[in-house]
């Protein structure tokens, strides 16, 4: 198996910073989320270093993985947060993070979000629409503010990537088009609005991408747009946000570019971009969410039921599936698995790891060679950090497992696994 940070494989267990992955399932139960604290600690600080400069700004991208725990480690780290509805701008508000250093995205935020981003003091909002200028305008004003604002649009870039996850097309939910000029009028319009302060554009390619062109392609589109909109508005631009989508490896064949090789791409561009339509580079903003977190963490289950269809599969059910890690049934993502104590044997047999939800499509890996599994063993999937734990539900009302952060010197319970009456709590 290829590890990343602080994982290794020690004798033929799985560990990170040493400590057994098995008997942390042991301590904490199964399904549990482990993830590498010092090697998120780690991207940050390599996204920091290779791309602020002293001016450009990196906006962790919540979506991916929030919890309290992961917004004060960012806020440590100094970054900035982008936030996509008000339980993640609660969530980072609770936990400390600086209201300024928030980024509010979001294709249709409600009256009430937008009435928490501007009481907080947030520092932008990313706009994707008419009818949220003039809601920041309308509630800024009627609390004496003036809010910074972003326009999100869709620079018709495809990214070769899954179609789901493709936000930078032009036939996208996302943002002000560039059919008839939309965001020519959203700027126009922006400018006219007297408690909105336009700052900039921004746009999001896709996610999970592996090349460096479409990169360096949006940053030579988007700057054209940002020349055009101050030419013909006359607007003082001054930010370009590049959105986030840094491929990450999940299985073999995987070939992600280093974080640095990502950055440096899109600094290029906007410099090279720059020089060429004439104009000052404006201040950059990324929003990794994926690459920041993604390979940090393993996911533990236990196994238990092992049912072969002879001449035709064997299954390995698992303690969790889909209601912890919905990507392979919504994307046919797929995913990498190790037996944590038993690393190194021999791979013998083709199996699928199988959820334990009532539902057939519930299969976190649908073939996989894999030594020969007993029940009871923990195995551990590699590389759920983004998306994993954010996109879980209690589907068949299956509690949310425990989220542990390990660093050098402790083990961290972020997340403790939910109880009966946690999930009970709404209920009348
Ligand atoms: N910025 C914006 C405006 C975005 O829409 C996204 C992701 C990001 C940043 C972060 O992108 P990343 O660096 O993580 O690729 N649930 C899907 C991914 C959806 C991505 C949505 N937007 C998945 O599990 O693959």
């Amino acid at each position: 198996m290829i590890t990343f940070g602080n994982y290794s494989v020690e004798g033929n267990s799985l560990c990170l910073q040493g400590r057994k992955l098995s008997d942390m399932a042991r301590e904490y139960g199964t399904p549990l989320y482990v993830y590498d604290e010092d090697y998120i600690r780690d991207n940050a600080r390599r996204f920091k270093n290779s791309f602020e400069r002293g001016k450009n700004i990196v906006t962790y991208a919540g979506k991916a993985f929030l919890t309290l725990e992961i917004c004060r480690i960012m806020a440590q780290e100094g970054l900035s947060l982008d936030v996509v509805s008000s339980g993640e701008l609660y969530t980072a508000w609770k936990a400390g993070f600086p209201m300024e250093r928030v980024l509010f995205h979001g294709n249709n935020k409600t009256r009430e979000e937008i009435e928490l981003g501007v009481e907080l003091g947030i520092g932008r909002f990313v706009a994707d629409n008419f009818r949220e200028l003039r809601l920041i305008d309308e509630i800024s004003r009627s609390r004496g503010k003036v809010t910074s604002v972003i326009l999100r649009i869709t620079p018709g870039i495809d990214a070769h990537t899954h179609d789901y996850i493709k936000t930078g097309m032009i036939d996208s939910k996302f943002g002000f088009s560039i059919v008839d000029k939309e965001y020519i009028k959203a700027a126009k319009y922006a400018q006219e609005l007297e408690n909105v302060d336009l700052k900039g554009i921004h746009c999001h390619i896709g996610s999970q991408i592996f090349d460096l062109d479409p990169f360096y392609d949006a940053g030579g589109v988007m700057l054209g747009l940002y020349k055009e909109i101050m030419d013909e508005t006359g607007a003082q631009l001054e930010e370009l946000d590049m959105g986030g989508g840094f491929g990450c490896y999940y299985i073999d064949g995987d070939n992600p570019l280093e974080i640095e090789e990502y950055v440096e791409t899109i600094l290029k561009s906007a410099s090279e971009n720059a020089a060429r339509l004439g104009i000052k580079e404006p201040r950059l903003i990324i929003e990794p969410g994926r690459s920041m977190v993604n390979n940090s963490c393993v996911t533990l289950y236990s196994v238990g039921a092992i049912k072969e269809i002879p001449g035709v599969k064997k299954y390995v059910a698992v303690d969790g599936g889909m209601a912890d890690n919905i990507r392979p049934a919504l994307y046919q993502a797929q995913y990498d698995a190790v037996l944590v104590d038993r690393v190194e044997d021999d791979r013998v047999e083709t199996v699928a790891i199988a959820g334990k939800s009532c539902e057939s499509g519930d299969i976190l890996i649908n073939e996989i060679k894999m030594p020969l599994i007993e029940e009871d063993e923990i195995l551990a999937v590699l590389y759920t950090g983004a998306y994993g734990y954010s996109m879980a539900s209690n589907y068949n009302l299956i509690r949310k497992p425990a989220v542990i952060f390990v660093s050098k010197n402790d083990v961290k319970v972020a997340v403790r696994r939910q109880t009966y009456e946690d999930m009970l709590k709404e209920q009348l």
